[in-house]
């Protein structure tokens, strides 16, 4: 009887954290100058695979804590990528996709380097969709697609929500063929309805804080496919 009760035992111990909802995928992490130093080996041995670093803002700004975030990531053993923050008011899509390259947004076929990301949101500061008409925005972001791309051979990974995709491009289907999709949505069920055009998501950001330092993110697939992206 002892016997029998001690397996027993031993999955109810084992029970209780699977029961909490966990987010499937190949986790990681996005950080900016807010996380300052990070400390990527405990971040590595916490199971991340990949990180996203914030390179540039706009045309006038550029994270003072990039080269720890980005080498640091990368010497730990992830594979890393780095990330604009879009201020479509402030100048042209190919003058911040040239800025985001001088300043650390390139890609190298390295194959721990993913395709830099455009994070194009809600304005921090101002309207939401930065004054901009919808189709000046879906002009916008094409001028720093193909600007990019012509640079590196890779078009940028685009992360945004549903909501402001749907108002402040007014659904555009445009850019699913080319693009990633990283989606963001703060929740473990799914990030639901997806941006206009896109059929499924590469990343999701599914919270702002847990485990690793920043926001906690998810890769749609294996670790072998996202390595197959990070190589092109
Ligand atoms: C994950 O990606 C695959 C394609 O690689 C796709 O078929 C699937 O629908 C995606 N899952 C989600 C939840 O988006």
């Amino acid at each position: 009887m002892l016997l029998l009760l001690l397996p027993l035992l031993a999955l109810s111990a084992l029970s209780a954290p699977l029961l909490q909802k966990r987010v499937t995928g190949i986790p990681g992490l996005d950080v900016s100058s807010y996380q300052g130093a990070v400390d990527w080996a405990t971040v590595a041995a916490n199971g991340a695979k990949f990180a996203f670093i914030k390179a540039t803002e706009g045309t006038d700004y550029v994270n003072p804590d990039f080269s720890q975030q980005y080498e640091g990531s990368y010497d730990a053993g992830l594979i890393r990528g780095a990330y604009h923050f879009a201020h479509p008011d402030s100048s042209t899509g190919a003058a911040q996709a040239n800025y985001f390259l001088a300043n650390g947004g390139g890609w190298s076929a390295d194959g721990k380097t993913l395709p830099g990301m455009l994070d194009i949101e809600y304005n921090p500061s101002g309207a939401t969709c930065y004054g901009l008409s919808t189709s000046a925005m879906v002009s916008w972001l094409s001028s720093f697609s193909s600007t990019y791309e012509a640079a590196t051979g890779r078009y940028p990974i685009i992360y945004t929500t549903t909501d402001w995709w749907s108002t402040c491009t007014g659904g555009s289907s445009a850019f699913a063929a080319n693009s990633p999709l990283f989606v963001a949505a703060y929740n473990t069920e799914g990030p639901g309805t997806l941006p206009a055009g896109w059929s499924y998501y590469s990343f999701w950001q599914w919270a702002d804080s847990g485990t690793f330092p920043g926001d906690q993110d998810v890769w749609n697939g294996s670790q072998a496919g996202l390595e197959a992206m990070a190589t092109g």
